[in-house]
């Protein structure tokens, strides 16, 4: 078991340090009460299998499948994987962040977009020949990923033949119901399912973040045993004691009772940049909402942003340091890279930078973290930093459960339900309004 791999630090969101723009430490007692609740809530949809997505880790199922499919699918070099939202974020960021070294095999995205030029640079760079696509959209219905898999699929059947184009395809979607369904019946594809008790922003876990990950040669195994490491840590601790709790709890109350509704996110590593796109939506999706659960008109959600360290200490940093004092900010820091460089004593002589000569770029990137935390707690301004020991699939999938524990923690706190979007259906109808308008 691994144990302990995320930890979470808290003390910069504190009065100790940041004053009236801070919580009082008192708040993880006085909310124990109310995050016990919670916690029993989300354990009692996940039991009653309301909600699936606290028990991917334990989907045995659903690894044999995705194991299954990519023995099947061994022969192909590249996965094409197209998908939106929930069906593309998870994978894109656990990709960006464990892609093996020296892999024969090599995930390209599209599909997130209808941008017609983005699709030519993606297809510019395609063997067909040598791809599988796999297309993911639980509805089926999708426009943006369902309309490029249209046309790759008609351009698969010019160039592999009608009778051979399927058997390079893979459909991630509902067990029985939608257009991708169908076709994936009528036309004989292989195919994942995706539960029906996990909605897209939660299913990275499952084959629709797994099997393309599986096929890029991730070890899947890892990312759900540190998923479900952390999930026990969670339902073994009292709640007010676990990072995901205290960090939902924090958020929630800089945004309810300090109007800090910016929430920026701010890993210190270029490899986790996708886990904060990954991280906005779940966040932004799953809490922005009009209704609470009891029908009120309530308007609630605190904006994430995604910020990259040390990159943007030369981009956004001026405007937290300086700027409105209503944001929260939470660095992931990474405990040990993969790799290391040493700054030549030769720099030495550069007078500027002589004090770096001989020092490591780990060295410079956490004392970087370490110093941007101090400046803003120093101008007052609450953060904190989620720790990681290493970039693995193990802390991987733990970020992952840490994060879809912390929304949905979050979003009982709010009162509203985080697993629906009607803000976004209400898009989606209006467009098609348009569509249907034009010739
Ligand atoms: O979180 C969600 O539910 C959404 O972001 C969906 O994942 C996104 O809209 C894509 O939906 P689908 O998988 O049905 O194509």
């Amino acid at each position: 078991m691994i144990k302990q791999m995320i930890s979470y630090d808290s003390s910069n969101m504190l009065r100790s340090a940041v004053g009236i723009y801070g919580a009082d430490k008192s708040v993880f007692r006085k909310n124990a009460v109310r995050l016990n609740k919670a916690r029993k809530e989300l354990e009692k949809e996940w039991k009653t299998e309301q909600q699936g997505w606290l028990g991917c880790p334990d989907s045995t199922e659903d690894i044999k499948a995705i194991k299954a499919a990519v023995k099947k699918c061994a022969g192909f070099k590249t996965c094409l994987v197209l998908g939106i939202g929930g069906s593309d974020l998870g994978a894109r960021a656990a990709y960006q962040a464990l892609k093996p070294k020296n892999s024969a095999k090599n995930l390209i995205f599209a599909g997130a977009n209808t941008d017609p030029d983005e699709l030519a640079g993606v297809l510019d760079k395609l063997d067909l020949k040598t791809t599988l696509v796999d297309i993911i959209s639980k509805s089926g219905n999708t426009i943006e990923p369902m309309a490029t898999f249209l046309i790759v699929r008609e351009l698969m059947m010019k160039r592999l033949g009608k009778e051979n184009f399927a058997s390079q395809i893979i459909a991630t979607t509902d067990r029985s119901s939608g257009a991708l369904r169908e076709l994936a019946d009528k036309e004989g594809y292989l195919t994942l399912s995706v539960p029906e008790n996990i909605g897209g922003r939660f299913s990275v876990l499952t084959p629709v973040g797994l099997f393309p990950l599986a096929f890029a040669g991730i070890d899947i195994s890892k990312m759900l045993a540190g998923a479900k490491d952390f999930r026990e840590g969670f339902f073994r601790e009292k709640p007010e004691n676990n990072p995901a709790a205290q960090f939902a709890l924090l958020q929630y109350l800089a945004d309810t009772e300090r109007r800090q509704n910016i929430h920026v996110l701010m890993p210190y590593a270029q490899a986790l940049s996708g886990m904060s796109s990954w991280y906005r939506q779940i966040w932004a999706e799953s809490l922005g909402k009009k209704h609470s659960v009891d029908g009120e008109t309530v308007h609630v959600g605190s904006t994430p942003i995604a910020a990259l360290g040390a990159t943007d200490q030369h981009s956004q940093i001026q405007l937290y340091n300086e700027g409105p004092n209503n944001k929260t900010v939470t660095f992931i820091e990474i405990g040990k890279f993969a790799h290391d460089y040493k700054i030549p004593l030769s720099a030495k002589m550069i007078k500027p930078l002589a004090y770096v000569a001989g020092k490591t770029l780990q060295q410079i990137i956490k004392a970087e973290r370490q110093a941007t935390a101090a400046s803003l707690a120093d101008s007052k301004r609450p953060n904190s930093t989620i720790h990681i020991p290493e970039i693995s699939a193990g802390t991987i999938g733990g970020l992952f459960m840490f994060f879809e524990i912390a929304t949905a923690l979050a979003g009982k706190l709010y009162g509203i339900n985080p697993y629906d979007q009607p803000g976004v259906e209400a898009g989606k109808q209006a467009m098609e309004k348009i569509l249907k308008r034009e010739p």
